[in-house]
C-alpha cells in the first residue's frame, strides 16, 4: 500500500497508471466495520482502490467535535492494508484547500432539511470535499454508506447536476449485533449510555414492525418511535420519499424513516428504507 500526503503527488501517480478502474472510498478516519465494507467492496469491484482519511474542517460546524473527532492512524493503515487498498490518501487541510477558494453550495431546499437544518451549511462543506476528492482521484466508482442517507443523496445529485464522470456505489449500513449502526462518534459513548443509543435502531425496528403490519400513517408511526426514544432528546424523527420528500402516508419501497437524537452529549443519526 503507498502512502500519499501530497495532492499532487497523487494525481501524478495516478496519471501514469491510467486505463485502471479506480474504486475510491472517502472517510475521515478512525475506521470500524462500516468503512471497512465500502472498503472490501471497492477493492473486490477495482483495479486500484483508494480510500482517504481527512477530517474535513469545512463540515463541521462551530462549537462541534472537530478538535475531538476520534483519530487512530495507525489502526487505520493496518486495516487498510490488511483489507488489499493500493493507495491511502492522507492530505493535511492545506493540502485540499486554497485562500479565497471557489465554493460549491448545497442545493437550498434538500441540503437544509433534516440534517442540513440542524447543522446549516454542513453539506456545503461535505459536497465541496468530496467534489475535490472526486477530481483528485478520478475515481470511476466512489462508496458511500446509506448511514449518512442525506450525504448520500446530495452526493449523488450533485455527481449528476455537475455531470461528473463518477458512479456512486450505496453500501448498506453495517451494525452491531444489537442494532446499533457503526459510528466513529459511538467511541464517544460512556459504557451507561450505550443502552440508551440502541433506542435509535429500536425505534427503527419498531417502526418497520408496524409498516409490515400495515399501518401507513406517517404521524402514528412517529408517534409509537417517540415512545421508545422518551428517554433521550430526540432532534428528529422524519418520514420522507427515497428522495427526501416529506411524506404522510408510507409508500412501500419508496420510503425512509430517519432519526436524529442526543444519548448525553453524543449526537447520533440512523435511519431505514421500508
Ligand atoms: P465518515 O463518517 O468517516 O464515513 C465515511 C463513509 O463510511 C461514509 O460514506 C459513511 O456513510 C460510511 N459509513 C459510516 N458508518 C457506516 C456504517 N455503519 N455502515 C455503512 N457505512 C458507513 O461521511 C464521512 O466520513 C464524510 O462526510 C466524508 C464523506 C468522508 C466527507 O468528508
Amino acid at each position: 500500500m503507498q502512502i500519499f500526503t501530497k495532492t499532487n503527488n497523487l494525481i501524478k501517480y495516478l496519471e501514469s497508471i491510467s486505463e485502471k478502474q479506480i474504486g475510491f472510498v472517502p472517510t475521515m478516519g478512525a475506521l470500524h466495520n462500516g468503512h471497512l465494507s465500502l472498503i472490501q467492496k471497492c477493492v473486490k469491484e477495482n483495479d486500484i482502490s483508494i480510500v482517504s482519511i481527512f477530517v474535513n474542517p469545512t463540515q463541521f460546524l462551530e462549537g462541534e467535535d472537530f478538535e475531538k473527532y476520534p483519530k487512530k492512524i495507525e489502526a487505520d493503515k493496518k486495516i487498510c492494508s490488511l483489507a488489499g487498498v493500493d493507495i491511502l490518501f492522507l492530505p493535511t487541510a492545506d493540502e485540499i484547500y486554497f485562500e479565497d477558494e471557489t465554493n460549491i453550495l448545497a442545493p437550498k431546499i434538500k441540503g437544509y432539511i433534516l440534517e442540513g437544518y440542524k447543522r446549516p451549511g454542513h453539506f456545503n462543506g461535505v459536497l465541496q470535499v468530496v467534489l475535490k476528492l472526486l477530481n483528485i482521484t478520478k475515481a470511476d466508482n466512489a462508496y458511500f454508506g446509506k448511514k449518512d442517507a442525506q450525504q448520500l443523496y446530495l452526493i449523488k445529485k450533485m455527481v449528476k447536476e455537475l455531470f461528473l464522470r463518477t458512479n456512486i456505489i450505496e453500501c448498506d449500513i453495517v451494525r452491531e449485533e444489537s442494532g446499533l449502526a457503526l459510528s466513529s462518534r459511538n467511541a464517544y459513548l460512556e459504557q451507561s449510555e450505550k443502552k440508551d443509543a440502541l433506542l435509535l435502531s429500536a425505534s427503527l425496528k419498531k417502526a418497520t414492525q408496524i409498516v409490515s403490519k400495515g399501518e401507513k400513517d406517517a404521524s402514528k408511526i412517529k408517534e409509537e418511535m417517540l415512545k421508545t426514544l422518551k428517554t433521550i432528546k430526540v432532534e428528529y424523527i422524519e418520514i420522507t420519499d427515497r428522495e427526501f420528500n416529506k411524506i404522510a402516508t408510507i409508500q412501500p419501497g419508496n420510503t425512509r424513516i430517519l432519526v436524529a437524537a442526543y444519548v448525553g452529549l453524543t449526537r447520533l443519526i440512523d435511519n431505514i428504507e421500508v
